[in-house]
């Protein structure tokens, strides 16, 4: 697909990995619609840094844990822009604890609404507001540590688990004129609370080409993927080779 004039939904597209997409695709020269949660000021600022590209930038705050308020956002961003071409599934909660004893009923749900059943709702609203003649691009954003299946970060694994297999089976749902495809991200941005040592040293002792990565070569590889019209149910994993 070629981006220029296009347009994009980026859910919790204001900080962090989000924010390099949201920046990457304004500098591609698509619109951008900027989902946020909480993080209102990051939103305006990621907005203006947007707009400097020249493109229409609009700012959109919704709790992805309520699906009534989930269900607004593509009819918001088809109001502001006409139509969405592009839906980038990024925003997803990944809890300190959630072990397999530590994981009560109420953070499970909520990573399953946050992570799961939030990208879901708006992949079935992104392709009811298609037109069956017109390319579509769904990128999810998933996690490589689940290839291999071990049991930290529980629930959380078997929420990206799910919306890795979604994104196959989207694929295929959604084909001809719909692509799907994922990037799968190992070391990128450290968690809130650490720092870029903790991830230096984490990616020299597990990742074998021995550096994290960032936030712009994820950018770079959804990119990548929303331009090739010949990939979909295409998982990329972007770790470096750590979960080979
Ligand atoms: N960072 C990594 O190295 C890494 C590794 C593997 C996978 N990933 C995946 O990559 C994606 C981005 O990672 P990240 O580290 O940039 O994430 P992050 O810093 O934790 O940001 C998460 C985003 O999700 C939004 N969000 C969370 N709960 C929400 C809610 N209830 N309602 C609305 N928005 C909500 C936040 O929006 P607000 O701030 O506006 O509330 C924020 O923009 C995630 O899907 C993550 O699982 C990241």
């Amino acid at each position: 697909m070629e981006l220029q004039g296009k347009t994009a939904v980026i859910t919790g597209g204001a900080v962090r990995v989000g924010k390099a997409i949201t920046l990457a695709l304004a500098e591609a020269g698509c619109h951008v619609f900027i989902h946020y949660g909480r993080s209102a000021t990051p939103a305006l600022e990621t907005q203006q840094a947007a707009q400097a590209y020249g493109i229409r930038a609009e700012i959109y705050s919704a709790d992805l844990n309520d699906a009534t308020v989930v269900q607004s956002i593509i009819p918001a961003a088809t109001a502001a822009f006409g139509h969405v071409d592009i839906l980038i599934n990024n925003a997803a909660i990944f809890p300190e604890e959630d072990s397999f004893t530590g994981t009560d009923l109420a953070l499970w749900d909520e990573l399953f609404y946050i992570n799961l059943r939030a990208p879901f709702l708006l992949c079935q609203a992104f392709a009811a507001q298609r037109p069956s003649d017109r390319p579509g691009c769904i990128v999810n954003v998933l996690d490589a540590r689940v290839r291999r299946p071990y049991p930290d970060h529980f629930a959380y694994r078997l929420t990206k688990s799910a919306l890795w297999q979604m994104t196959e089976m989207l694929a295929h749902e959604l084909a001809p004129h719909i692509t799907v495809n994922g990037v799968a991200l190992g070391a990128i941005l450290p968690p809130p609370g650490k720092g870029q040592d903790y991830l230096d040293n984490l990616a020299q002792a597990r990742v074998p080409l021995q550096r994290p990565g960032s936030a712009a070569i994820v950018a770079q590889n959804v990119l990548h993927l929303l331009r090739q019209d010949f990939l979909t149910g295409v998982i990329l994993p972007i770790d470096g080779g750590e979960f080979l």
